[in-house]
């Protein structure tokens, strides 16, 4: 009942209001609950932006703009949104306040993505030195030997799923690696990654709510276990020196490692399965990478900023401001729409267009800006240069046999599958 009562705070209830209000044309509402968003979110988010570089609708405002989603989210008098925060009616506050299931969820207090500093600033501290562009460059020669190891599965495999048999599983590997999680366990954290994404949705489903919370359960079971375990026994990896440093309660230290172990697949598999889709859409990009491998990292900024994994993020005010000639009072909350922000004509020239050679794609917001700028960036950005380029070298006769599908969900923007064949597979270029 208590897990009812807090979806129908969180989402329910202002589900039933945002399709209200999309019916009677407000364009975020629309590009919240339309299905045909979740296909294309990128005429409604130019709808947004037509309307003004910062919108008040009825219930929250929202910016398409790509200087003022950057500045937004660069400005100290904006703070991160935890459920309690969400500018709701106050009933539906004080039921969100009395139902916290008390369990480490990545969109939650104590997770770093939901904190203000300064204990954003303790948190994020003591796991940075894991994920810099130099330690990150240690592994990857090991994201190319599992990826190389992926491909060989896929040898002449007449229906493969790029998704399930490929996207997926390399994020899947490396972040299991990095946090210590042996390999059996990786079908289960699959699993939770799934039934976890749609938490990152206001308008979740009731019975999506009812698997998230029970996908959060089952890993928060595990991660208990685990971090006994490597307390016990202390190996090479990032939760084995949290968790004996000492540093983190036990509840910091399970939302940490639920954040890093959820944010390091459930994003770099929609980037691969986006950027494979864009790739087949637009096979002269394609030709110029064969020609032109020096052009697979600008390729990946492109497919970020093109079509964004995570489409959008929220942020309150700590104190009234006025932003782009709008009075913001302490407390109101805006909606960052990232990924239509990078389709902003002020920001890229000819932005609906998909081309590897343009020169300031790295500008997008996709990894978002500011304190809490994406963590795994180098990472992802290693895992989508190193996996495409050795999926198209190994097999350049793929082709895809049927439509794919895509995941359905608002924010987290992806694919469920890409059905393929792979044809023959030409000789293994580690290198
Ligand atoms: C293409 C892949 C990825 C995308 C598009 C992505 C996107 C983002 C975005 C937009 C944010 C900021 C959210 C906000 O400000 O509200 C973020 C934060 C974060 N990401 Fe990623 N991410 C990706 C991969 C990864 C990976 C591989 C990891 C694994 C370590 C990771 C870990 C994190 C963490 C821990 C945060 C929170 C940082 C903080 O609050 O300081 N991400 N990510």
């Amino acid at each position: 009942m208590k897990t009812w009562i807090r979806w129908a705070a969180l989402s329910g209830v202002p589900t039933l209001s945002l399709r209200m209000l999309a019916r009677h044309g407000e364009p975020l509402a629309q590009l919240l609950t339309d299905p045909d968003a979740r296909e294309n979110p990128y005429p409604f988010g130019a709808r947004i932006r037509a309307e003004g570089r910062i919108v008040r609708t009825p219930y929250i405002l929202a910016s398409a703009d790509h200087e003022v989603c950057r500045n937004i989210l660069r400005d100290r008098n904006f703070g991160t949104t935890p459920p309690e925060a969400i500018d709701l009616p106050a009933p539906l506050k004080r039921l969100i306040r009395a139902t916290d299931l008390r369990l480490a969820s990545p969109v939650e207090p104590p997770s770093m993505l939901m904190v203000d500093p300064p204990e954003h600033t303790r948190y994020r501290k003591l796991v940075a030195g894991a994920f810099t562009p130099r330690a990150v460059g240690r592994l990857r020669d090991r994201v190319r030997e599992v990826t190389e190891e992926l491909l060989d599965g896929l040898a002449g495999r007449e229906n493969a799923d790029l998704i399930s048999d490929f996207a997926l599983l390399l994020p899947i590997a490396v972040i299991s690696e990095i946090l210590g999680i042996p390999a059996a366990k990786r079908d289960d954290m699959l699993e939770y990654g799934n039934a976890g994404s749609p938490l990152l949705d206001i308008t979740i489903s009731w019975p999506q709510f009812k698997s998230a919370v029970a996908a959060l359960r089952d890993s928060q079971d595990f991660l208990v276990g685990h971090i006994a375990r490597i307390r016990r026994t202390p190996g090479d990896d990032i939760l084995s020196d949290l968790a004996t440093g000492g540093e983190l309660t036990d509840r910091e230290l399970l939302a940490t490692a639920t954040l890093i172990a959820g944010a390091g697949f459930e994003t770099t598999v929609n980037l691969l399965g986006n950027g494979i889709m864009l790739l087949r859409d637009h096979p002269d990009q394609l030709a110029a990478l064969r020609a032109e491998p020096a052009r697979w990292p600008g390729a990946i900024e492109e497919m970020l900023r093109y079509d964004s994994p995570v489409q959008m993020t929220t942020r309150t005010a700590l104190r009234d401001s006025e932003i782009a000639g709008e009075r913001i009072r302490a407390g109101e909350t805006v909606a960052l729409l990232l990924g239509s922000a990078n389709r902003d004509p002020a920001a890229f020239l000819d932005p609906d267009t998909f081309d590897i050679t343009r020169s300031n794609a790295r500008d997008h917001l996709s990894f978002g800006s500011g304190v809490h700028s994406c963590l795994g960036a180098s990472l992802a950005r290693i895992e989508g240069a190193i996996a495409l380029q050795a999926l198209y070298d190994r097999y350049p006769d793929l082709r895809h046999t049927g439509p794919a599908t895509r995941r359905g969900l608002v924010n987290l923007r992806g694919y469920q599958h890409i059905p393929v064949t792979t044809g023959a597979a030409r000789h293994a270029a580690l290198g």
